[in-house]
C-alpha cells in the first residue's frame, strides 16, 4: 500500500457499507476499498462468506465488519446502518448493490420471481436510501452509489422485470440526487455483462445458455466494476459523478 496515493485518494478512513457483499461485484468492491483504507461495513445473507471476506480484510490490515443482512427488510437495513455508525462514528458511503435476476419470458408467469425482483432490486435499494438518508443529513455528509445495469438503460426480451427494476433504480436516483442538496453525492453506475454467479439463477435453461456463453466469452471481470466504484469515491466532496456506464468493450 502507498501512504500518499491513500491519502490523496478521497478513500481512507471513509465508512462504507455495501450491500450484497458475499460475492461478485460486492466482494471484488469490499477488497478494492479496504485496500485503499475504507472501513468496511458489509451485509448479505450468507454470514460464511461475509466472515470469511472480514478476516482476509483483517490479515491484510485493514477493518471490516459484517451483519447478516436481507435487504428485503428494511429492519436489517436499518441494523446495519447503525451497526456501522456506532462502530465507526459516521458512514460516508453507502452501496446499494445486492440483486437478484432471475429471468425469464413473461409467458411463463413467474410471478415469484417478479415480486423477488422488485423486492430486492429496487426496494432494497428504497429501504437503503431510508436507512442512510437522515444519517447523511444528520451529518451533512454522505454518498449513495447505487447499482443499476445497462439492462435499465436498454430493455431486452426475457429481461422485462429485471430491466423495470433497474430502470426504477435509476429513476429514484436521479430523484434522490435532485432532492439531495449540495452536499449529499448520488452515483448509478450500471455495468454491463459481468463475470460473477449472478446468472446462476435463472430459470430457464436456454435463457441461461445463452446468458452463460456471453459471461464467460466477454464479461468484466468484477474489479473492473469495483474500480469504478472507487473512482466515483475518491473525487473531491464536491465532485458528484452521477452515473457510469461500464461494458466489456466487445458487448453490443
Ligand atoms: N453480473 C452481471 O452481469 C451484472 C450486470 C449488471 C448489473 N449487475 C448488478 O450487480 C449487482 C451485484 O451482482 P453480482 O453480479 O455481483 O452477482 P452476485 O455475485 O450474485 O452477487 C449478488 C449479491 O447480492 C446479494 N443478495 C441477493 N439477494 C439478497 C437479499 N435479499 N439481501 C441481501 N443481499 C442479497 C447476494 O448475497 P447473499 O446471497 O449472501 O444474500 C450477493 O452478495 C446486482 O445488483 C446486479 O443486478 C450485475
Amino acid at each position: 500500500m502507498n501512504m500518499n496515493g491513500e491519502t490523496m485518494s478521497g478513500i481512507k478512513g471513509k465508512a462504507i457499507m455495501i450491500t450484497g457483499a458475499s460475492s461478485g461485484i460486492g466482494e471484488a468492491t469490499a477488497f478494492r476499498l479496504a485496500a485503499a483504507g475504507a472501513k468496511l461495513i458489509l451485509g448479505a445473507r450468507r454470514t460464511d462468506r461475509l466472515q470469511d471476506i472480514v478476516s482476509s480484510i483483517e490479515s491484510h490490515g485493514g477493518e471490516a465488519i459484517y451483519a447478516k443482512t436481507d435487504v428485503t427488510s428494511r429492519n436489517d437495513l436499518s441494523s446495519l446502518v447503525q451497526l456501522g455508525c456506532e462502530r465507526f462514528g459516521k458512514l460516508d458511503v453507502l452501496i446499494n448493490n445486492a440483486g437478484i435476476g432471475p429471468i425469464s419470458p413473461l409467458d411463463e408467469l413467474r410471478v415469484e420471481d417478479w415480486e423477488a425482483t422488485i423486492d430486492v432490486n429496487t426496494k432494497g435499494v428504497l429501504y437503503g436510501i431510508a436507512a442512510a438518508l437522515p444519517i447523511f443529513r444528520e451529518q451533512g455528509f454522505g454518498h449513495f452509489i447505487n447499482i443499476a445495469s445497462t439492462a435499465g438503460l436498454k430493455t431486452v426480451a426475457n429481461q422485462a422485470v429485471y430491466s423495470g427494476s433497474k430502470f426504477a433504480v435509476r429513476a429514484i436516483s436521479e430523484g434522490l440526487r435532485q432532492e439531495a442538496g449540495s452536499r449529499i453525492r448520488v452515483t448509478v453506475i450500471s455495468p454491463g455483462v459481468v463475470q460473477t454467479n449472478f446468472i446462476d439463477g435463472i430459470p430457464n435453461r436456454e435463457v441461461k445458455d445463452q446468458l452463460t456463453t456471453v459471461r464467460d466469452g466477454l464479461g468484466l471481470p468484477a474489479e473492473a466494476v469495483a474500480g469504478a466504484i472507487a473512482f466515483a469515491i475518491e473525487q473531491p466532496a464536491g465532485v458528484d459523478i452521477n452515473e457510469i456506464v461500464i461494458r466489456p468493450t466487445a458487448q453490443v
